[in-house]
């Protein structure tokens, strides 16, 4: 079970601003992180990047690219000494709100099958497997497949 969340966690759009930050926590929560460029292509690029913040203080990032009546989730990270407080969990719930607000019926997201962490949150949330794509992610040693994963809205 996770603990209560504080009520102190509120979400605003991801600023420019905000990168420097994101990019720390994208280096310290991935072993194979994206570039600060990344970020900074989806946020010119007008996807729904997201943050949490705590009292002032960025401690998650969310990025969601929406097309026509569908949505993809590509990034969604909280910072490691705050998880596994309920907030990765209200944060997708909030992130899968703005799909809906943007007209969207589906949200789809790859995740690694190595991310127990992830795969646990996507399954309480509803998502199902769809596909497997072979060989997706950047791995030590090789390549990892991506489970590809859905949830109708
Ligand atoms: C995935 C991530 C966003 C989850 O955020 P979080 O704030 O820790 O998640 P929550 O505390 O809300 O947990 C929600 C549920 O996810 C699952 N979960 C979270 N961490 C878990 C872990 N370490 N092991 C197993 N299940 C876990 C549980 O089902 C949990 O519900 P429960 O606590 O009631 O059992 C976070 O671990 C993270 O930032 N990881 C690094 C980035 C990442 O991998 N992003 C996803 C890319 S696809």
């Amino acid at each position: 079970m996770s603990a209560q969340l504080s009520t102190a966690v509120h979400y605003r759009p991801m600023m420019a601003a905000d990168l420097p930050v994101v990019s720390a926590l994208e280096g310290s929560v991935y072993a194979f992180p994206w570039s600060i460029g990344n970020f900074r292509d989806c946020l010119e690029a007008g996807y729904d990047c997201w943050v949490a913040a705590e009292r002032g203080v960025l401690i998650g990032y969310a990025v969601l690219m929406v097309a026509v009546d569908e949505a993809h989730l590509l990034n969604i990270a909280v910072a490691s000494p705050l998880q596994r407080q309920g907030i990765g969990k209200a944060f997708l719930q909030y992130m899968i709100g703005v799909a809906r607000h943007r007209g969207a019926q589906m949200v789809y997201l790859e995740v690694r099958p190595s991310n127990v962490a992830a795969r646990e949150l996507y399954r309480e949330a509803g998502f199902q497997q769809i596909a497997i794509r072979p060989g997706y992610y950047p791995a030590h040693g090789g390549r990892e497949d991506a489970l590809f994963l859905g949830i109708t809205l």
